[in-house]
């Protein structure tokens, strides 16, 4: 089946269908003495999606490789949202093509966002007819199948999905780490906001039962874990799908209660936070004070363009509730420059929101057209070069406040979670504070894993430095 991007844009009130992944005994030995080399292209979402295919890999036998020339099968899990993204995955599947010249028995494959693009399946068939399986986001539980059918046909196999989407429990993962966790709450996304492509490769939102997030929380927390992540692309509108009367902030009531040690949750449409979640942050100790609200632009008429239904006003009264009632909040935020037709005036509203928030750290972009989208079809009056401009003047001004929100930790002690030796210094370790701030820590390497007190002695743009206290 091959993607449409016409199709993949119904909503329907249909059932959402809730399936148990099961592997079928046939393939459990398919990939017995092969080895598997994963790479991940995109966000969150696409990461922990790469944790469930391993593990699915793994159950058939296949082995993990970090050699990319040593793999039997190589999948690219890849993102769509931007053009950059796009063009990194041509240029490694431009790579990839020497090695099979070379060892032709090789499984190649894309999977992820890309896959649910008609132009990149249209660019495969004419130019990578060489590539062996393409699957969508929607087709993960089929890879044994799909895997299978390459085997034995030996033509490019094609899975993509075009649909609203369904929901798949019981699929296995094998996480990344020992110590902190990702949970999907929802999959996919109904804002269509107009630059965005997720909506289109993600499906329809679906929320996962309250009882599957929190036994999966509760295992976690039996497995030692001490931090999950609750993802979604706009968890504040968990459970609205649901038959059921039951919101984000029930949600972290709940499984505050499971004692996990630390609850992070991304992402944030302000359209969606509520003053019960609010409350349930402020009200558990375990929900900790970060919160990642994506602002996009500053302007009216930008955000009145973009589809994000709220304006720099109604931003600015939830972003001061925010901080006025969560003591020590940190804020994040995503910034987009350069949308169609961005004036000077749009641009300086969105510094001054930017003066006005003095955000703890952004993602910043140049608006990338997507084809499909509504704002690709949207006339442009903006040379690349101003929004280059912009992108500069803006990374100035955020990278400022970032280093102000950092300074305020100077001296104080802090909890930080120590995930690995640091990259930077093979004497500390690295890990996060509860307000997500990275952190390199002076301290014996039996502390991987736990929970420790910091005193933050330095202070960087990006990072903290400090040494632990008892
Ligand atoms: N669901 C999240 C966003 C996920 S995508 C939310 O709504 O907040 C992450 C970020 O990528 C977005 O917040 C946006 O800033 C950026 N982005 C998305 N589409 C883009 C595009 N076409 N061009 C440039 N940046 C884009
Ligand atoms: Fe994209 Fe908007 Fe959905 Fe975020 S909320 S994933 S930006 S459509
Ligand atoms: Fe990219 Fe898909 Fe995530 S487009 S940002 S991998 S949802």
């Amino acid at each position: 089946m091959l993607p449409n991007l016409q199709e993949a844009k119904i909503r329907t009130k249909n059932k959402v269908d809730i399936k148990n992944y099961h592997l079928d005994p046939k393939y459990k030995n398919l990939g017995l003495n092969k080895k598997y080399y994963i790479k991940t292209y995109g966000c969150q979402m696409n990461e922990h999606d790469t944790e469930n295919i391993k593990a699915i890999l793994e159950q058939m036998h296949f082995t993990e490789t970090t050699l990319m020339e040593e793999a039997d099968l190589i999948l690219l899990n890849t993102c769509a949202i931007r053009e950059n993204a796009h063009n990194k995955v041509f240029g490694m599947i431009g790579r990839i093509k020497h090695l099979k010249e070379t060892k032709p028995h090789i499984i190649v494959g894309l999977c992820g966002c890309m896959a649910q693009e008609e132009i990149v399946i249209d660019e495969i068939m004419k130019r990578y007819k060489w590539l062996d399986i393409v699957f969508g986001t929607h087709n993960i539980a089929n890879v044994p199948e799909i895997l299978n059918k390459s085997l034995t046909k030996k033509q490019l196999a094609i899975e993509v999905m075009s649909i609203e989407g369904d929901i798949v429990e019981n699929i296995p993962v094998k996480r990344e780490s020992k110590y902190k966790a990702w949970v999907n709450i929802m999959y996919g996304c109904d804002k269509f906001c107009t630059y965005c492509i997720v909506p289109y490769t993600r499906g329809k939102q679906r929320s996962r039962l309250p009882k599957d997030i929190i036994n999966e929380v509760k295992q976690l927390v039996k497995e030692g874990y001490q931090e999950i992540t609750l993802l979604g692309q706009n968890v504040n509108a968990y459970g609205k799908d649901l038959d059921i009367d039951y919101t984000m902030a029930n949600l972290l009531n709940d499984v505050a209660k499971t004692n996990i040690k630390r609850i992070f949750f991304v992402t944030s449409h302000p359209w969606d936070f509520t003053l019960d979640m609010i409350e349930a942050i402020k009200n558990n100790d375990n929900v900790k004070p970060y919160i990642h609200l994506p602002l996009q632009s500053g302007s009216n008429e930008i955000l009145k363009k973009m589809g994000r239904r709220y304006t720099k006003e109604s931003y600015l009264e939830l972003y001061n509730l925010l901080r006025s009632s969560i003591p020590n909040v940190s804020i994040t935020t995503d910034i987009i420059v350069g949308f169609p037709n961005e004036s000077d005036q749009d641009f300086n509203d969105t510094l001054d929101v930017v003066n006005k928030c003095k955000f703890d750290s952004a993602f910043t972009f140049i608006f990338s057209p997507r084809e499909g989208t509504p704002a690709s079809k949207m006339k442009d009056n903006v040379s690349l070069e101003i929004k280059n401009q912009r992108l500069q003047q803006l990374n100035k001004l955020i990278n400022k406040y970032s280093n102000e929100a950092n300074m305020k930790y100077l001296n104080k002690t802090v909890d930080v979670l120590l995930e690995k030796v640091s990259e930077k210094n093979p004497n500390m370790l690295m890990g996060y504070t509860d307000t997500m701030k990275l952190v390199n820590v002076l301290a014996p390497k039996d502390n991987i894993g736990k929970i420790v007190k910091v005193k933050i002695e330095s202070v960087k743009t990006w990072s903290l430095d400090g040494k632990i206290v008892k």
